[in-house]
């Protein structure tokens, strides 16, 4: 038998290898800030860089409500089996008493889904939107979470920046950010930060807030809330007051939920996509569309997270006691915040914001000294994770920073 060898075809001399004319991406500024902290071996260094709460010895403990819950997990699960694309749908409908309360839950314009933690919700919302109104614009107020832009552009939408923060007062700028949306077209998207801003930290009161949500309405935008830190401002329900006081005035919102820093399950990757739809058919609809969406990007949410929350919150005793140490991680935090307000004039506002975010008004050249020669790690943008702090260090930390800081 003769065997006819098909000759290979030649690659032309001008195709390179499959990968060669990718260009070479950037670390991403928040993560890489971790292998460069963990590289340095002063001991009095401070990882003040990606958000995840401290104690003050520097640790992120597994909260005690948490191992509680994985210990009745061990004994008690059964099976490992698959849950469906939406996850484990008593995880969310508890998730959801908690957050929108139990009225609001069982709204039948609104659904909800579970989701590989607050990212995933993102990404899920903005590929629903993708599908929807493909043409749509996604506004984000700048400056915002650096993963924000790149979730909405890898969903294929197109992404404006509009100002929110005014720095020469560390507050919120709200008639530039109604001046630059005035561009926004109906149908176009708003995300908006829930409670404590990343990284600011600053907060819309009550009476701005309600301005940015007729203003929405009135031009026929679609907020779409990024809810990340609930519980760690002001409180769990001070939190998500505004954004209750958005869904209620709305026709349709988006809202996607963390559970990493409120529940601590960072590397477990838990949260929650609600989609509030015109009408109740149309939340059907994007049920349909949300569970065939998720199925191919992810199948299935990781579940581990998700059921330590569940039984948390179906437990009384275990939610008093998550309840009480999130009263004593925002407490830490505002503590922080009030004596680095004290500390130098021009940490002052970082007394009022709220959240583990404070932008600090120093360059990328500062940041970088400050690194180099203390060993104090933070983002580029001068964000700092308040709770990296330790109570007992920060005077030395305020020193060191204030070479830098504007004399006022
Ligand atoms: C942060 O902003 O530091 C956190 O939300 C962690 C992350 O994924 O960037």
């Amino acid at each position: 038998m003769t065997i006819l060898l098909m000759p290979r075809k030649p690659a032309p001399a001008d195709e390179g290898a499959l990968f060669d004319g990718l260009t070479r991406q950037p670390a991403d500024p928040l993560l890489g800030l971790t292998a460069l902290f963990e590289a340095d071996r002063r001991p009095d260094r401070l990882d003040l860089g990606v958000g995840v709460f401290r104690d003050e010895q520097g640790a992120t403990p597994i909260m005690r409500s948490v191992k509680a819950a994985e210990g009745r997990l061990l004994e008690r699960q059964d099976t490992k089996a698959y849950l469906g694309t939406e996850g484990d749908p008593l995880f969310v409908r508890y998730l959801a008493d908690l957050v929108l309360g139990p009225e609001r839950a069982d709204d039948p314009r609104l659904t909800g889904i579970q989701t590989p933690g607050g990212t995933g919700a993102l990404r899920l919302g903005a590929e629903l939107l993708a599908g929807a109104r493909p043409d749509a614009t996604v506004w984000i107020g700048t400056p915002t979470w650096p993963n924000h832009a790149p979730i909405f552009r890898q969903a294929g939408l197109s992404v404006r920046m509009h100002r929110f923060f005014d720095p020469s007062r560390s507050d919120v700028d709200l008639d530039a950010m109604l001046a630059d949306l005035a561009n926004a077209r109906p149908g176009d998207v708003v995300v908006l930060h829930g409670c404590c801003h990343n990284p600011t930290g600053v907060t819309l009161t009550a009476a701005q807030w309600a301005l940015v949500v007729r203003f929405c309405s009135t031009r026929g935008l679609v907020p779409f809330v990024d809810l990340a830190y609930h519980g760690l401002g002001d409180g769990l329900e001070a939190d998500v007051a505004p954004t209750l006081a958005l869904l209620e005035a709305m026709p349709e919102a988006l809202l996607a939920y963390s559970c990493d820093k409120n529940f601590g399950l960072y590397r477990d990757r838990v949260g929650a996509l609600w989609v509030q739809g015109a009408t109740p058919g149309s939340a059907t609809l994007v049920r349909g569309h949300l569970q065939a969406l998720a199925r191919s990007m992810w199948s299935m949410p990781p579940d581990h997270g998700a059921a330590i929350v569940r039984e948390i919150l179906t437990e009384s005793v275990l939610k008093e006691d998550w309840k009480a140490e999130l009263e004593t991680m925002r407490g830490r935090i505002n503590g922080l915040r009030a004596a680095l307000a004290a500390l130098h004039p021009a940490l002052a506002p970082i007394g009022r914001q709220r959240g583990m975010f404070a932008l600090l008004p120093v360059t990328p050249a500062n940041v970088a000294a400050l690194r180099v020669d203390h060993g104090i790690y933070m983002a580029d943008s001068g964000r700092i994770n308040i709770a990296g702090l330790r109570t007992a260090s920060i005077d030395r930390f305020v020193k060191q920073l204030g070479p830098f800081l504007p004399a006022l």
